[in-house]
């Protein structure tokens, strides 16, 4: 069924995205992280609409965005480990897992919800106005990168959700961190710019997540977090991490540290933070020029390493 064209509106104003929102509408906005597509949690229907748009699997939950942590606290039961760090880390790139406490919240049939707090001055105005939970994924097709840039969202989005809110661009580049708070200790399931250092300073039994484990030897299939076990943040392009960029071929695109040779597209960054905030652009880009391989150097050691190579690792696994 072809899908129907609806009208965008397109502003800077959190206020008049706000009342979209709370009309039923759908809402691209800017976080710190990536840009999200936006609607009330309390809204089943529109969430449901996030899922057509997005083409994402019904089974994949979404992540509550609210202003501060006496909101998060209305949606979710938080223990005092979650307390800990989100009073440390919020507003910022962190979601929790909790037990659900609201139960009329939309939560992909789960008994949990995933919260976050973010830091983004436009989120935050928006968040303030809409004044209810707003359930909202990554603003990007399922299974494509992730969206950094509102030339990006502009040209994916317009026609599709009810309105676009411009405002600071994402300035991190990669989604949060994810963290289930409900199981003990507590587990980390998506790398991100808090990193697992900066976490153990204060958890220090964190455990983390790695792919071929499952929350319990009893159940079958179900990887911890639903979304952990689709192919994401794919560019159609083959992804190739590696040592070093001394011989990528001329008509493939590179992103790295250290390079020589010039090649069809390329990005140099500084940093394992500018890399974090380039990938996706990096990604994008090369679709646009229709180039067939994308090579990754390997990130430098420490803050950002884990995040980056999860990201890169996993869009290299066709
Ligand atoms: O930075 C971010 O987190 C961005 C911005 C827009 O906030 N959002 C984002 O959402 O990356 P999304 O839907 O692309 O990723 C959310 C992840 C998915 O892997 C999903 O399966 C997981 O969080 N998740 C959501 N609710 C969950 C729950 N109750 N239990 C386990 N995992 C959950
Ligand atoms: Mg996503």
């Amino acid at each position: 069924m072809p899908e129907n064209k609806v009208n965008t509106l397109i502003t800077d104003s959190p206020l008049e995205a706000a009342k979209i929102l709370l009309r039923g509408g759908l809402v691209v906005f800017p976080t710190e992280t990536v840009y999200g597509i936006g609607a009330s949690a309390f809204d089943h229907k529109a969430c449901r609409r996030i899922y057509e748009v997005k083409k994402r699997p019904a089974d994949n939950p979404l992540i509550l965005h609210v202003e501060n942590l006496a909101s998060l606290k209305v949606c979710a039961e938080v223990n005092p480990a979650g307390e800990i760090v989100f009073r440390k880390f919020s507003p910022g790139a962190v979601t929790g897992i909790f037990p659900k406490k609201d139960p009329n919240l939309f939560t992909a049939e789960l008994q949990t919800v995933a919260v976050r707090i973010p830091s983004n001055p436009t989120a935050h105005s928006f968040l303030e106005f809409c004044n209810v939970p707003v359930a909202a994924p990554s603003a990007n097709l399922s299974g494509k990168p992730s969206l950094t840039k509102m030339e990006y969202i502009l040209e994916e989005f317009s026609g599709k959700v009810d309105c676009i809110l411009k405002g600071e661009e994402p300035r991190i580049g990669i989604e949060s961190t994810v963290i289930d708070f409900t199981s003990e200790p507590p587990i980390l399931l998506r790398p991100g710019f808090v990193d697992v250092q900066d976490l153990r300073e204060i958890l220090p039994d964190l455990r983390v997540w790695t792919s071929n484990e499952k929350k319990s030897d009893t159940s079958e299939e179900a990887p911890i977090s639903p979304g952990l076990k689709y192919r994401h943040y794919a560019p159609i392009c083959k992804v190739i991490l590696k040592e070093n960029l001394e011989d990528v071929p001329k008509t493939a695109a590179q992103i790295g540290f250290r390079f020589n040779n010039d090649v069809a597209y390329q990005i140099r960054v500084s940093s394992n933070e500018e890399y974090m905030r380039s990938l996706y652009s990096f990604f994008v880009e090369c679709d646009r020029r229709e180039i067939k391989e994308a090579f990754c150097e390997i990130p430098k050691e420490g803050r950002g390493k884990e995040a980056l190579l999860n990201r890169i690792t996993k869009a290299a696994s066709k």
